[in-house]
Parts: C-alpha cells; sequence; structure tokens
C-alpha cells in the first residue's frame, strides 16, 4: 500500500495530466464517471467527502452540482493540484481507513476507483459508516470482480483464458507510469465487508462504455461492452447499525 502512496506520489503530475487528455482518460470519462452518475441519480445535494478523491475531478463535479464537498486522499501531490485547481473545494491528506472527519459528518460518501488497493475492506467500510450518518449513503466503484480473472494485457497471462476467482491476492498493473498494486475481491467478500459495516447495498452497476465514445475510441467500446471492467455500488448505512 505504502509503494501505491509513493507511485501516486512521484507520479501526480503525470496522472492528472492523463485525466486531462481524452484519449487516455476515456475510461474514466466514459466508462467510470458515467456509472457514478447513474448511481448518485436522485440523491439531492448534501454534505459529501470524495475519499481517494486524487486531483478532485469528482469533487469538482460535485461542488459544480450544488454539493457541499470536501475530499481526502493520501497523496501529498495529489491533494496539491487538488488545492490549486479547487480553491473553493477543502482537501486533506488522508488513508481512507483513518480520515480526520468527526463520526456522523456526512449524508454522502463517494470514492471512485480507490478500494481495489486495500486487500482487506472491512476497516475500509468500518471508517466511512464512523463518519457517515445514519441512513446515509455510500457510492463507490472499483476494478469488477471478473476483470481480475478474464486478464488485461497488462497483467501477467499464464495461458488461461479465466484465471481462479476464489481469493483475495494482490495483482499489478500499470497506469501513467506507475506500477500498481490491487487486491483481487469476490462479489460474496465486497458484500459480507459492507454488511459487516451497517450498510445495505441499493443499487449495482457493471460499467460498460456509453455509446456517445464509440466512434471515437472503437476499440474501448467494444471490449468494455463485451468484459467487466469497473463495478459500482450503492449502499445506504442502516439506521440501527
Ligand atoms: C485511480 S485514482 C482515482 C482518483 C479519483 N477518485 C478520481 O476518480 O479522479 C485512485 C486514487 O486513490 C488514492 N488512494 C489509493 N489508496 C488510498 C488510500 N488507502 N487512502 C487514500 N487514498 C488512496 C490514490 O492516491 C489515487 O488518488
Amino acid at each position: 500500500m505504502q509503494a501505491n502512496q509513493e507511485m501516486y506520489d512521484r507520479f501526480g503530475v503525470a496522472y492528472h495530466a492523463k485525466r486531462g487528455r481524452e484519449q487516455d482518460s476515456a475510461w474514466n470519462r466514459y466508462l467510470d464517471q458515467p456509472m457514478i452518475e447513474a448511481l448518485l441519480a436522485g440523491i439531492t445535494p448534501c454534505k459529501v467527502a470524495d475519499l481517494g478523491c486524487g486531483s478532485g475531478l469528482l469533487s469538482r463535479w460535485l461542488k459544480d452540482r450544488g454539493f457541499d464537498v470536501t475530499g481526502a486522499d493520501f497523496s501529498q501531490s495529489l491533494v496539491d493540484i487538488a488545492r490549486g485547481e479547487n480553491p473553493d473545494i477543502g482537501f486533506c491528506v488522508a488513508d481512507i481507513k483513518s480520515t480526520p472527519y468527526p463520526a456522523d459528518s456526512f449524508a454522502l460518501i463517494v470514492s471512485a476507483l480507490v478500494v481495489h488497493y486495500e486487500q482487506d475492506l472491512a476497516p475500509v467500510f468500518a471508517e466511512i459508516a464512523r463518519i457517515l450518518q445514519p441512513g446515509g449513503q455510500l457510492v463507490f466503484s472499483m476494478h469488477h470482480p471478473l476483470d481480475e480473472v478474464t486478464s488485461m494485457g497488462t497483467r501477467i497471462d499464464d495461458g488461461r483464458k479465466v484465471r481462479p476467482y476464489f481469493h483475495n491476492d494482490p495483482y499489478q498493473f500499470q497506469m501513467a507510469g506507475m506500477d500498481l498494486t490491487a487486491y483481487h475481491h469476490t462479489f460474496e467478500n465486497i458484500a459480507q465487508a459492507l454488511f459487516a459495516n451497517g450498510f445495505v447495498i441499493e443499487d449495482l452497476r457493471e460499467a460498460r462504455m456509453i455509446e456517445a465514445a464509440k466512434e471515437k475510441f472503437p476499440e474501448y467500446y467494444e471490449r468494455t461492452n463485451q468484459y467487466p471492467s469497473f463495478v459500482g455500488f450503492r449502499a445506504s448505512l442502516r439506521l440501527d447499525r
């Protein structure tokens, strides 16, 4: 995990630059973001924390739609960029498992493409449950459980079409010059970590690149409409947790 933090710190500027280029950020813009928006549909502006906010792009999107947003990320360099780009939003450097926010601070937590960096999801959802008000909602996206199993070009190919599913092992991948480590999670593992921390799953989406990107990014469109890539959840915190 510390290695991931060092990577995001060292490559923060390159990562933010990549997110600004349409070609290099197609998976965020046309795959993850539309799924997050679908999961947020119907949630009215409220007090929200964006955990693992990176350079603050989703925080910005929320702020522009009237949400009272604050962001946290464990990368100092990404938080510096987020602050520079969004002087009207508060950001802090913090690990998703130990944030500085008081208990019951937020009506909504969002976290886009962060939790797959954690092997054990229980402490992540425990911290989110602590800072979320009872009845509050959590919207998050992560690598799809079948993504690791059905192979990606940047990962080691052992010749099998489908790799083992029932494990919680690390895997390596590359992005924007970074060598990153993430952890495979089964659907059961994700759901049980949510349930154990008082959450009820309200919605689940499997991202597919939107039609509007089909002409510009035909390969990505075809691949992400055939193979799982990202999954998104909306969960709410039980009132009696
Ligand atoms: C793929 S980026 C996504 C950034 C942002 N959520 C977005 O969608 O633009 C993953 C982010 O998670 C952050 N991150 C990973 N593990 C974290 C942790 N344990 N605590 C806080 N931030 C973390 C990284 O620093 C990075 O900014």
